[in-house]
């Protein structure tokens, strides 16, 4: 911190230059400021200084050419005083000259000596900005004829008014109150009124109040006054819960508005009424609300004005009586719905209770919901105060396949016996398997057109029958598909990972022609020999030929012990065919002498296991080598392995 005590007040400054070149030092500095740097010091050097012309006061030569760019702290003005100033006379100064300037605009040109037109007198220049530019300039002459000293001023920097220098086309620089202020101004508003944080408009604050009163009076703020501009007011009547409120307007009511065929529309100004549970009410026009019934113990008003336009503004007084409390409709419940168990009319104490549509729905822990009206009027059961939501059942079929004949390629399946499957089309046929409202299960190989994820546009879903020719009419549209991300299967020798979830856009509801399949617990196991449904739409043995079936097909097939299959793969791939391996993510179904196996157009449909009387997603139909040869068995991906995957892609789109 340095004291700079100096002798010189004014800045000389050199011609063109518009700032101080550095090198002109500190010794510039004025004294009666504490210098905390010397750039600090260069802003207070700016606020005046002097100029002259070359050679002042020596005449001045032929053929010159200077120009001065001044310059004060923003928020300021340039005041140039010429002190003194002798410039040969031209008519209109058109030879030799001194010309002011700011920003490109001429503020004047002068000549002559004093006394004589041209010359500026002792009236100083202002410009109306923190520039101002000086141009003098000499016509060709002999110096030794010219006694002309030129010119000399000093130039101030005066605080600028912004408050009076407004552009009167433009918003005004203050709502209210403008404060010149040096280099700047500020914004302040009148009694009662708060800046706003834009530090520009003004807003009275007003409400703002709790009336807990059973009555009471109410009005816009100076009523009967007009209602001052940009308010922004708030007022709650709270009582307690056994009393309803009553609204009573009086008949002079008016809230600018603009009028529309469908009634006034509050652009500008309204009051808005927000009574809970409902939607809220904005009020304006000129016709008095009159009475409003609210039935409840809560009211909320908000009066809102801005600067345009002219309210004269409201008067209201409530009263309360002791009401009838009302909890309202209670929420409706999807794939469920509420009956009325005792009480009248949603009314106090009267009591719902929530079911969802059995059999395809249950409520979480298949415990009965009840919800008492309370006198909060709102809706509280005993468990929870949260609606209950409706979850699908899995795995249960309201038809169950009674017989199960021992036909060569699988028998016709009965419509609702299996409900989750599912066909899809687009990339050949295949199957697949609903696993939640919109989720499908189904091999990574169904979604796959060489070696590409199929889009999920080009991947056609159908549910809910079995017969194709129906099932094609009403195709169910895809929103994403999700690919195993390990599995890699270009040449069709690596069925690791066939796996993949297709999201539907909407949900399904759940029926007796389509109900999920429950997914594995996480401890299900896969017993040798244990029977399982297997099922698709794809190729059927008939006779010699193999044919696209018509009808959903199904065949109870055992679980393969794992030893046993791969010696059969493994015996295969000895007899020279390039078989795929066998790996843990893999499961085999099917029985010795062939003739019973799942073919091409079944892959991605399911192998159902069935415990504890549900049927769960075992395995998904992947690979086989030839369908039903004597001693090969059909290869399913064994779901228990993916269901992280399955959890997580399900949770995370
Ligand atoms: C200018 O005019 C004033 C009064 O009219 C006079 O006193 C003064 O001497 C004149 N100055 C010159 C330079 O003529
Ligand atoms: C200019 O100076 C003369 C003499 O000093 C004075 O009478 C006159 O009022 C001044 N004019 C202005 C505008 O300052
Ligand atoms: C509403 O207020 C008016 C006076 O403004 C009064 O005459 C009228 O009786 C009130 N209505 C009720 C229902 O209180
Ligand atoms: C749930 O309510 C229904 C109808 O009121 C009743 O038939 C059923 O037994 C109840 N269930 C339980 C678990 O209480
Ligand atoms: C909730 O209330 C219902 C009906 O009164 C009753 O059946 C149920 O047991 C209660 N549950 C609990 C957790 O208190
Ligand atoms: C996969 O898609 C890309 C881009 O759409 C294409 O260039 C490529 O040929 C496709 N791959 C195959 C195996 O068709
Ligand atoms: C799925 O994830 C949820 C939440 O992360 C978890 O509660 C649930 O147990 C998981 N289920 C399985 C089968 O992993």
């Amino acid at each position: 911190m340095v004291y700079l005590i100096i002798k010189a007040f004014h800045l000389k400054l050199q011609p063109h230059r518009d700032k101080l070149p550095a090198d002109m030092g500190w010794t510039y500095c004025v004294i009666w400021f504490l210098c905390l740097s010397v750039s600090e010091c260069w802003k207070l050097l700016a606020t005046h200084g002097e100029v002259q012309s070359p050679q002042y006061p020596q005449p001045y030569l032929p053929n010159m050419l200077q120009q001065w760019d001044l310059r004060v702290p923003k928020g300021y003005q340039v005041q140039l005083s010429l002190t003194h100033l002798d410039i040969k006379f031209s008519f209109g100064c058109y030879k030799d000259s001194l010309t002011v300037l700011y920003d490109h605009m001429i503020l004047g040109k002068f000549c002559g000596q004093e006394n004589s037109t041209g010359h500026p007198g002792n009236e100083s220049i202002i410009s109306q900005g923190n520039t101002m530019t000086l141009i003098f300039q000499t016509r060709d002459f002999a110096p030794e004829l010219q006694q002309h000293v030129g010119f000399s001023a000093t130039y101030d920097a005066i605080d600028m008014d912004e408050c009076s220098q407004q552009d009167p086309d433009s918003d005004p620089l203050c709502y209210q109150i403008c404060i010149n202020i040096p280099g700047s101004y500020r914004c302040s508003c009148h009694r009662g009124y708060k800046l706003h944080v834009d530090q520009h408009t003004c807003q009275l604050s007003c409400g703002r109040q709790t009336f807990d009163k059973h009555e009471g009076h109410l009005a816009s703020p100076r009523y009967p006054h007009p209602s001052p501009p940009s308010l922004s007011c708030k007022y709650i009547i709270s009582v307690e819960p056994r009393f309803d409120i009553t609204l009573n307007f009086t008949d002079s009511f008016h809230i600018d508005s603009m009028d529309t065929e469908q009634g006034p529309r509050c652009l500008h100004h309204w009051l808005q009424v927000t009574i809970p549970n409902r939607e809220p009410m904005k009020l304006c026009g000129a016709k008095s609300p009159g009475l409003i019934d609210t039935n409840s113990n809560t009211v909320t008003l908000e009066y809102h004005t801005d600067v345009k336009g002219l309210s004269r503004g409201w008067s209201l007084d409530y009263s309360t009586s002791v009401g009838v409390i009302n909890c309202g409709e209670p929420e409706p419940l999807l794939n469920g719905g509420v009956t009325f168990l005792s009480g009248s009319q949603n009314q106090h104490l009267s009591v719902v209770q929530y079911h969802c549509n059995e059999p395809f729905y249950t409520l979480p822990g298949g415990k009965n919901v009840t919800f008492t009206c309370e006198a909060d009027r709102k809706w509280r059961s005993n468990q929870s105060s949260v609606t209950p939501t409706c979850v699908p059942v899995c795995g249960q079929p309201t038809k169950l396949i009674s017989t199960y004949q021992r036909i060569l390629g699988g028998s016709d399946a009965p419509q609702d016996t299996i409900p989750w499957q599912v066909l899809l089309t687009g990339n050949g046929i295949a199957g697949g398997m609903v696993i939640g409202d919109r989720w499908i299960l189904t091999a990574a190989t169904s979604v796959m057109s060489t070696g590409n994820q199929s889009s999920p546009e080009s991947v056609l879903v159908f549910i809910g029958g079995t017969n194709v020719k129906t099932l094609l009419e009403s195709p169910v549209p895809a929103a994403s598909i999700h690919v195993h991300p390990e599995y890699n299967n270009p040449d069709f020798i690596n069925y690791n990972h066939d796996i993949a979830l297709i999201k539907l856009q909407d949900p399904i509801t759940f029926s007796s022609s389509v109900m999920p399949i429950c997914l594995p617990a996480e401890d299900a196991t896969y017993h040798n020999g244990e029977m399982g449904l297997v099922s698709g739409f794809g190729l059927v043995q008939y006779g010699e030929r193999q044919i696209l079936t018509n009808t959903l097909k199904y065949l109870q097939l055992p679980v393969v012990d794992q030893e046993t299959c791969s010696q059969s793969i493994t015996s295969l791939a000895q007899s020279g065919d390039q078989v795929p391996d066998l790996t843990n993510n893999m499961f085999c179904v099917g029985v010795p002498e062939g003739g019973k196996d799942s073919c091409q157009g079944d892959t991605g449909g399911p192998f159902a296991l069935r415990s504890g009387g549900r049927f769960w997603a075992a395995g998904i139909v992947s690979w086989g080598v030839d369908c039903g040869r004597q001693g090969t068995y059909g290869v399913y991906t064994r779901v228990t392995n993916y269901l992280n995957w399955i959890n997580k892609t399900m949770q995370e789109n």
